[in-house]
C-alpha cells in the first residue's frame, strides 16, 4: 500500500460513500475518477434529502402552517451555510440558483439589461480566456452578439497556464467584465487570481470567477478573491445536482436588474408595473430548489467537518503521486501543468494515437471510470491540436491504490491497442 504524506483517513471517509462499494462487471470494484464531472454523495447528504422528503417538504416563504415555516428555515439555513463556507459578508449575497452555468448566464444577463455605469454596449469590452468551460464562453458570446461589446480573451502557453504577457492589451479602459475560471475543469491549472484583478480593478471592469473545481477543493474566501461576483455548482462538493450558487457584491445586487421574472422575486405587482424584493430573493424567481439547497447544506456541513485545508493537502498529495506515475508511461502526454504545486485534481491526458474514447471503454472494463471527451473546454482541445483528453480527477475519497489502478489500467490499454 502506497502511504503518502498529507493523506486523509480514506478507510473511515469512504465508509460515507455507499457508491463506492459497488461493484461493475462482474465484480469489479468501481475506482472512481470522475469527481471533477460529478462528486460522489455521502450518507450525510443522502439522509439529509431523505428527511427533508420524508418530514419537512412544503415551499417555501410561502406557507403560514409549521412544515412550511420548517422548510423555509431548512432553505435559509442552508444559505447561512454556504455564507460562512465562502466568507460573504452578508447572507443576502448568496444566490441559489440551479448550476454554475445558471449562475454564469445570470450575471451575463444582469450586466446585458443594466444601466450606466454597468451597462455593456459595443463600445466595451468583456474579457475570459481560452481555458474557460462552455458555460464560460457562451453566455458571454450572447452578451457580446446581443449588445455588440467585443469578446477578447487570453491564450494558453503550451505548458496549460494563462498567457498574460499581453495583460495590458486585453484588458483595457474598455473592459467592462472579465470572467475567468479559478480551476481549469480540463487541465487542472489554477489560474493567479491576484494578478487578474488587480489589472481589472485599475481600469474600473468587473470581476466574475467560475469557482466550479475550487469550490470543493480548497478554502474558497469570497473576500480574499476580491471578485465582484464568483460562482460555482453543488454537485461536485458533495451536494445533489440542480443547485449551484452565484455570490455578488450586494451594492452590485442592489443596482443590477433580474434576469427571470416570476413569483417570489418581487415586491408588488399591479398589470402595468412591478417593484422587485431585495436580494437574493430579486435573482430567484418561481420556486426555488428547496432540497437540493438543504442537500447542499448537508454537503458543506460535511466538507466543514473535515476540514478544507486537510482536503486540499489531501488531493496534493494524491495529484502528485498521479502526475510522477502518469509521466511514467510510455507514450502519455499530459495537457496541462505537470507541477503538482500550482494545479488542482483534473489530470488531462492523450496516450499516443489511442482515441480517448477507446481508453475511457478499456478502462471502464476493469472498473475504472474516467471522463473523456472535450470536457465542455473545446477550445483548449483546439489549442493543443487534440481531438478530445482522457480525464482522471480525484477527491477527498481517493487513494493512491487507485492511481496505481489508473496505471495498472493504462498498461492494459497499451497492451490491448498493441
Ligand atoms: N463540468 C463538468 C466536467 O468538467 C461536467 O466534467
Amino acid at each position: 500500500m502506497t502511504i503518502l504524506p498529507g493523506l486523509l483517513d480514506t478507510e473511515a471517509i469512504r465508509k460515507d460513500f455507499p457508491i463506492l462499494d459497488r461493484t461493475v462487471h462482474d465484480g469489479k470494484k468501481i475506482v472512481y475518477l470522475d469527481s471533477a464531472a460529478t462528486s460522489q454523495k455521502p450518507r450525510q447528504v443522502l439522509d439529509a434529502l431523505n428527511a427533508y422528503y420524508e418530514r419537512h417538504n412544503a415551499n417555501v416563504h410561502r406557507g403560514v402552517y409549521t412544515i412550511a415555516e420548517e422548510a423555509t428555515a431548512l432553505y435559509e439555513g442552508a444559505r447561512d451555510k454556504v455564507a460562512a463556507f465562502i466568507n460573504a459578508p452578508s447572507r443576502d449575497e448568496v444566490i441559489f440558483t440551479k448550476n454554475a452555468s445558471e449562475s454564469l448566464n445570470l450575471v451575463a444577463n444582469m450586466l446585458g439589461w443594466a444601466d450606466e455605469p454597468y451597462r455593456v454596449d459595443h463600445e466595451t469590452e468583456i474579457v475570459i480566456t481560452e481555458m474557460e468551460h462552455h458555460s464560460n464562453i457562451v453566455p458571454w458570446q450572447l452578451l457580446s452578439q446581443r449588445t455588440g461589446a467585443k469578446l477578447k480573451w487570453f491564450g494558453l502557453t503550451d505548458d496549460g497556464r494563462l498567457d498574460l504577457s499581453n495583460i495590458d492589451e486585453i484588458i483595457t479602459e474598455k473592459t467592462k467584465v472579465v470572467s475567468f475560471v479559478l480551476v481549469s475543469n480540463i487541465m487542472g491549472t489554477i489560474n493567479p487570481v491576484e494578478t487578474i484583478v488587480r489589472r481589472a480593478q485599475e481600469v474600473g471592469a468587473l470581476v466574475v470567477i467560475d469557482a466550479s473545481q475550487a469550490a470543493p477543493h480548497m478554502v474558497l474566501d469570497v473576500q480574499a478573491l476580491q471578485a465582484d461576483f464568483v460562482a460555482f455548482t453543488g454537485h461536485k462538493m458533495c451536494g445533489p445536482t440542480g443547485i449551484g450558487v452565484l455570490w455578488g457584491r450586494q451594492e452590485l445586487l442592489e443596482d443590477l436588474p433580474p434576469f427571470l421574472g416570476g413569483g417570489e422575486m418581487i415586491e408588488t405587482v399591479s398589470m402595468h408595473s412591478s417593484t422587485y424584493a431585495p436580494a437574493p430573493h430579486k435573482f430567484e424567481a418561481g420556486t426555488p430548489p428547496i432540497a437540493q439547497a438543504v442537500g447542499l447544506g448537508a454537503a458543506v456541513d460535511y466538507l466543514t467537518s473535515i476540514g478544507m485545508e486537510n482536503i486540499a493537502r489531501h488531493e496534493h498529495a494524491i495529484t502528485q503521486y498521479a502526475v510522477r506515475r502518469l509521466q511514467e508511461v510510455p507514450d502519455l502526454r499530459i495537457i496541462g501543468p505537470t507541477t503538482a504545486e500550482d494545479r488542482g485534481a483534473a489530470i488531462s491526458f492523450t496516450l499516443g494515437d489511442i482515441h480517448p474514447h477507446d481508453v475511457g471503454q478499456v478502462l471502464d472494463e476493469q472498473g475504472i471510470a474516467v471522463r473523456v471527451g472535450h470536457h465542455c473546454a473545446r477550445p483548449v482541445c483546439l489549442r493543443y491540436g487534440i481531438p478530445a483528453t482522457t480525464r482522471a480527477s480525484f477527491y477527498l475519497y481517493s487513494t493512491p491504490g487507485e492511481v496505481d489502478a489508473l496505471i495498472e489500467g493504462l498498461e492494459h490499454v497499451r497492451n490491448f491497442f498493441g
